[in-house]
């Protein structure tokens, strides 16, 4: 009686891949119908259309004699198709090509080469297409998605990416699990260009890849001959009578389960991690992991934050209220810090800040208050550990962060009800709030505000120049006057007093005005430097600092006319650039100037750098290089403004000084080591920026986060340097035809652009190489940032 099922499962389990049901060219399934799969001769797996709860199809292939119908590849996780879409072996001239033809009308193929004569769904749950010979073609196990069976290897350079949530959301999600060709195996949170929460180790090794054993439903790591690692440690015998499988699940662990067949469910036989909340990012920007049983995973808010979903706080949080602008003196009564016991950011390195050592905690509390660009810190064994944002993977832990303190800045809030929307963060930005509410996004625009905020955060050091189209202007080129000393009551008869003001920076008021000169006008902008900052200067070294910057000339340069260096006063005089900042040409709400104009204002701006570094008389470093320092002339010639004020307003350039260092962002890591200050941190400034023009994008952006993914893109030059990685530079640019039509160029520009952004500022090019990759004269050779293992 009970010999006969163990036969044929004995026969079944030696039959794999061999006597495949046949499908033939021609043959076609259709979603939704009663012909919609494939199926293995076991009946074991399915190939075909898998119904989705919103009533949409996934190609997949599933376990189909489980009630729970496991899902363990599918070829569109991310483009599901509607009922009555088809799948077809095609016939006639495109022969041999497997095609599926979505309903609303569109075409994919997800095998298209060499003819393939057949296709045969496994009973090992690979779905293989052969050509006549029959040698195989094209096999689903080559492309895994989240999902290993036995028999399947991940080689070198492939991947697995976890789903977004269990069975409800089968879309890419935030983890993956991939064998680098260097022969480490890494989990990491990709979209945050982690380095990893879990590696094997195995580095230097050759040729090892991942195998799921058929035989014995063991997973290890292998070169060619030897066994290198054992990851499973036991399964319950025997092996045939269960279901196995291997899954990156939704939580970032990877997870080998066994299903006996005749009666049971999935369970867990063991798993990657360990302790749930050392998965990097598991709780997104902003949220804390607790995890108390090592089994479920718990996400909160930071103190000071809230969800940006409420129904699921894994996808992380934002701040309550308005984060404050940096300030000279921050007291307590604009931050609190809170404190929590057992709390740590682990594997959080690139958001390092560096430590005070010895200190207690009231020292470590102090630290956090006085360093701006400083959101949080950890204090373990009289150390304080500085972090920037965005604060990530912090977790609470009793056993492993026993002893540690997490100090959480926490930005007073205003008001309740979102104060993050009140007050004038930064002068013009008010109506952009008000646009947005009106549109009904409190959410995502508080949060997009937020990060709009931060990106200009610390010292937005030029406002937009406004137009003002009064008088007829006479052309400043025209003129050729000298660098002219103006007295104070010229200048303040030429701007009527001080009235119209274009904007503040760090160095002090810009105001707009008008001069006349041999009976022609000017329009001019006018710098009221910060009267403190410039007294540290005597007379004679600031106009001889003065002198060299008139002395520059060169077509992406702002035009410095003149000074005034009366009493206690110290103003620049400069040509108006009618067009206002690049920052706001390039991110401004509709029409982004063209691809060409970009390229073209990139290479300006890069020439202008160059310039400032080699070819001037005196050396110049800006140190604060952004968009919002790049001005537009009348004809939209990309203009840097206010290089060489940096040298002004600081004794010793060579020296760190914190009140003239960068803006966050554009800031190179150097900066905030306290090391010297070279031409490299503009190089690194402009990497970032040229990042931006190409994409026309915010190196931090408000308007990924508003689409509402969790694939949350935070930071532009990681995401490219990811995309690159995965060979989807394209992703970056989707939208824009011109780029695409362009995209050698852009892929050239896009790399060098992290050439720039390398933290270790010897391995950054000079300007003088960068200008020559840009224009393709020379070569551009793979960014050290794209090879993980020299990070
Ligand atoms: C399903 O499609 C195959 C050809 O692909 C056909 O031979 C078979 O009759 C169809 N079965 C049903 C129930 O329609
Ligand atoms: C067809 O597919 C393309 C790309 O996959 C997509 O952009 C487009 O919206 C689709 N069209 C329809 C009608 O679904
Ligand atoms: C999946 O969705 C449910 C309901 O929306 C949510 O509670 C859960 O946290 C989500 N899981 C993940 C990993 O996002
Ligand atoms: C799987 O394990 C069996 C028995 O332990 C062994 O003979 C076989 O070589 C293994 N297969 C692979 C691909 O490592
Ligand atoms: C596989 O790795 C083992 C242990 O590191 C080593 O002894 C062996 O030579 C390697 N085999 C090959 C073919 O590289
Ligand atoms: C790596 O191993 C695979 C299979 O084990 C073999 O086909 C391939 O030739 C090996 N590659 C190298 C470089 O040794
Ligand atoms: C599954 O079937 C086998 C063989 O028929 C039997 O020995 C075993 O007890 C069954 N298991 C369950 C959980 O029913
Ligand atoms: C969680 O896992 C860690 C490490 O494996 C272990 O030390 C700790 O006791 C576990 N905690 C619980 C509640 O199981
Ligand atoms: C800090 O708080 C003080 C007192 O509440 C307030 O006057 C000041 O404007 C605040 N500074 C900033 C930059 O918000
Ligand atoms: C704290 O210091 C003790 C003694 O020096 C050391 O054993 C322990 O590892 C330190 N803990 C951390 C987290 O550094
Ligand atoms: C947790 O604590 C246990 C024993 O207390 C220790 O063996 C284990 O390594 C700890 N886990 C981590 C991740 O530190």
């Amino acid at each position: 009686m009970s010999l006969l099922p163990l036969l044929l499962l004995l026969l079944v389990s030696s039959e794999h891949n061999t006597h495949a049901q046949t499908i033939t060219q021609g043959a076609t399934i259709t979603a939704g119908t009663t012909n919609s799969s494939w199926t293995s001769p076991s009946g074991d797996f399915a190939f075909g259309f898998y119904r989705l709860s919103n009533g949409n199809f996934l190609v997949g292939i599933w376990f189909d004699k489980i009630p729970e119908k496991t899902l363990v590849w599918s070829a569109n996780r991310d483009a599901p198709v509607p009922a009555s879409s088809t799948l077809r072996l095609t016939t006639g001239t495109s022969a041999g090509h497997l095609i599926l033809t979505s309903s609303d009308g569109n075409s994919t193929y997800l095998y298209q080469s060499t003819a393939a004569s057949s296709g045969y769904m496994q009973d090992d749950g690979n779905f293989v297409l052969k050509n006549a010979s029959p040698s195989v073609l094209w096999q689903t196990f080559d492309s895994p998605t989240d999902t290993l069976l036995p028999g399947q290897v991940l080689v070198a350079g492939r991947k697995l990416y976890s789903n977004k949530n269990g069975t409800v959301d089968y879309s890419t999600g935030n983890f993956m699990l991939e064998m680098q060709k260097d022969s480490n195996l890494v989990l990491s949170a990709y979209h945050f260009a982690d380095p990893g929460y879990w590696v094997s180790n195995t580095i230097n090794i050759n040729n090892v890849s991942l195998v799921f054993n058929r035989t014995n439903a063991f997973m290890y790591l292998k070169n060619t001959t030897d066994i290198i690692l054992p990851l499973t440690e036991d399964v319950p015998k025997p092996t045939e009578d269960y279901y196995h499988r291997v899954t990156l699940n939704d939580h970032g662990n990877l997870q080998q389960h066994v299903y006996q067949k005749n009666n049971s469910q999935w369970k867990m036989v063991w798993r990657v991690i360990t302790e749930p909340c050392t998965v990097n990012a598991i709780c997104g920007v902003y949220g804390i992991c607790s995890s108390p049983d090592n089994e479920t995973v718990s996400c909160d808010c930071l103190p000071g934050y809230r969800p940006l979903d409420p129904n699921n706080i894994a996808k992380g949080c934002y701040p309550k209220s308005k984060p404050d602008r940096c300030i000279e003196k921050p007291s307590l009564t604009n931050f609190t810090v809170e404190v929590i016991d057992d709390a740590d950011f682990p594997n959080a390195g690139f958001a390092d800040l560096g430590r005070v050592t010895p200190t207690d905690e009231e020292g470590c509390r102090k630290a956090l208050m006085d360093d701006c660009y400083c959101m949080a810190a950890s204090f373990v064994n009289s150390t304080c550990y500085k972090k920037r944002m965005p604060i990530l993977n912090a977790r609470i832990s009793r056993n492993s962060t026993n002893g540690y303190k997490a100090l959480i800045k926490v930005p007073k809030q205003i008001s309740d009800g979102g104060g993050i929307l009140n007050g004038d963060h930064h002068g013009g930005k008010k109506s952009v709030s008000r646009g947005l509410l009106k549109a009904g996004l409190f959410t995502t625009a508080a949060f997009a505000l937020l990060f709009a905020a931060l990106a200009v955060y610390y010292h937005p050091v030029v406002r937009r120049f406004i137009r003002r189209p009064r008088r007829p202007s006479a052309d400043v080129d025209a003129m050729l006057i000298n660098l002219r000393a103006f007295t104070f009551e010229e200048l303040h008869e030429a701007t009527c007093g001080f009235t119209t003001r274009l904007g503040r920076g760090s160095f002090g008021m810009v105001y707009s005005g008008t001069l006349v000169i041999e009976d022609k006008q000017i329009e001019i902008a006018v710098k009221a430097l910060k009267k403190i900052a410039a007294a540290e200067r005597g007379e004679e070294e600031f106009e001889a600092e003065l002198r060299a910057i008139g002395r520059t000339h060169h077509r992406n340069l702002v035009r410095l006319l003149g000074f005034c260096n009366e009493d206690k006063h110290r103003i620049l005089v400069y040509e108006l650039m009618k067009n206002g900042t690049l920052s706001n040409l390039l991110f401004k709400q509709g029409e982004k100037p063209s691809w060409e104009h970009r390229v073209e204002m990139a290479l300006g701006i890069a020439r202008g750098v160059l310039y400032l570094h080699e070819e001037c008389e005196t050396q110049i470093i800006h140190c604060d290089i952004k968009p919002q320092n790049v001005l537009l002339d009348k004809n939209y010639t990309a203009k840097i403004s206010d290089f060489g004020l940096a040298k002004i307003m600081m004794k010793d350039q060579t020296r760190t000084n914190t009140n003239v260092r960068g803006t966050a962002g554009y800031m190179a890591p150097e900066w905030l080591k306290n090391a010297p200050v070279t031409t490299k941190v503009d190089v690194y400034s402009f990497g970032v920026m040229l990042l931006e023009i190409l994409c026309c994008r915010r190196h931090i952006d408000p308007k990924r986060v508003e689409e509402e993914t969790e694939e949350v893109d935070l930071v532009l030059t990681e995401w490219i340097a990811d995309c690159i990685k995965s060979g989807k530079l394209n992703m970056v640019v989707e939208e824009d035809m011109e780029a695409l039509n362009d995209f050698k160029r852009f892929e050239r520009m896009a790399m060098v652009g992290l050439w720039c952004v390398h933290p270790d500022p010897p391995l950054r090019p000079s300007m003088k190489k960068v200008t020559q990759m840009l224009e393709g004269t020379i070569e551009v050779g793979i960014p050290p940032l794209l090879y993980p293992e020299m990070v």
